[in-house]
């Protein structure tokens, strides 16, 4: 290990452009590209723009990407979530017209197309989670139908992943994939992205159905549960904080894993990085490296670009 050639052998992990998923916010009610102001550097990209903007990520080498919507309309239960012409759907199949080989991965959740902001359907001030199901479950088969590849329900509601892979079967969707949410914990790690996706809640919080930041063994029952309703990726989010979690996912079920660096880890790092504090390439790097060395597949992750930029100038 002492020559600087051999060390390269020697690596246990390896990160390449496979592992990474990027997630892009779709805007349905602007028509210029909007700078995040809690995220520097991450934009809202307007629905004209999406293939487009695909397109850049795809020519640095990457494949997959996550995405979420910003609707220009929201009522009581998330109706314009599941529309075929909502913003989602539309995105869908401008990306897959354009870039047929593109992974397309969707956000399933409620709490963008919510008035109240919540992921369920809200009655008398409590999140209704078996009324939530059904609406899940259109929301899905409309993804699917406008041409998406995996569904990712991010709710955390009790049974989504049954419900979601039922729709999808009856409406003849059985190639459609199912990434879960499985291990998402109630973490002041999403601030940003709440600005990102107007997903904001407007009464009390998201404790009654994301998980107890004090909790491990809870992590590995819902994992457990979203198996046996069919998922076929499971996901632990945030990342950073909660590498324990990854690590036990992975070794109790070995099913591919994918772990979410979140919004609020990458506003940390890249304001650090504005002022000078730390050296934004090794921090990345050296954080998507770990992320995979505590047993994650795939990483959803705001650095995508950046990172595929700086593994094509073989920089890092
Ligand atoms: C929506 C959803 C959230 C994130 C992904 N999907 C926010 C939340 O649960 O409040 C967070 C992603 C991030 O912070 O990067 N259910």
């Amino acid at each position: 290990m002492r020559k600087d050639h051999l060390r390269p052998l020697f690596r246990e992990t390896k990160l390449d452009l496979n592992d990474l998923i990027m997630p892009i916010f779709v805007d349905e009610t602007i028509s210029k590209p909007k700078e995040i102001s809690s995220m520097p550097g991450y934009y809202r990209i307007p629905v004209e723009n999406v293939a487009e903007e695909v397109g850049k990520a795809m020519e640095l080498g990457l494949k997959a990407f996550i995405l979420f919507g910003i609707p220009s309309y929201k009522d009581d239960i998330g109706s314009s979530a599941f529309i075929s012409n909502g913003v989602i759907q539309r995105a869908i199949r401008l990306i897959r017209q354009e870039y047929p080989d593109a992974v397309i991965v969707t956000d399933v959740c409620l709490c963008e197309y919510t008035t109240h902001g919540h992921c369920g359907v809200v009655k008398d001030g409590k999140i209704l989670n078996d009324e939530t199901l059904p609406i899940l479950g259109k929301v899905a088969v409309s993804h699917a139908e406008a041409g998406a590849d995996i569904v990712a329900p991010s709710g955390m509601m009790d049974g989504m992943v049954k419900a979601i892979r039922e729709a999808l079967d009856s409406s003849g969707f059985e190639d459609v994939a199912i990434m879960s949410y499985s291990a998402k914990y109630a973490s002041s790690f999403y601030g940003p992205f709440r600005e990102a996706a107007e997903s904001g809640y407007k009464f009390g919080d998201r404790r009654s159905y994301q998980m107890d930041i004090h909790n491990g063994d809870e992590a590995l029952r819902e994992v457990e549960l979203d198996l046996k309703e069919g998922a076929d990726i499971v996901m632990v989010k945030p990342a950073l904080a909660y590498l324990d979690i990854v690590r036990r996912v992975k070794e109790k079920f070995g099913v591919p894993t994918a772990a979410y660096n979140v919004s609020g880890e990458y506003s940390m790092v890249k304001a650090a990085a504005m002022n000078g504090w730390l050296d934004e390439k090794s921090i990345v790097y050296e954080i998507l490296v770990s992320i995979k060395r505590a047993g994650a597949d795939l990483i959803i992750t705001y650095h995508a670009k950046d990172f595929a930029k700086w593994f094509n100038e073989g920089s890092l």
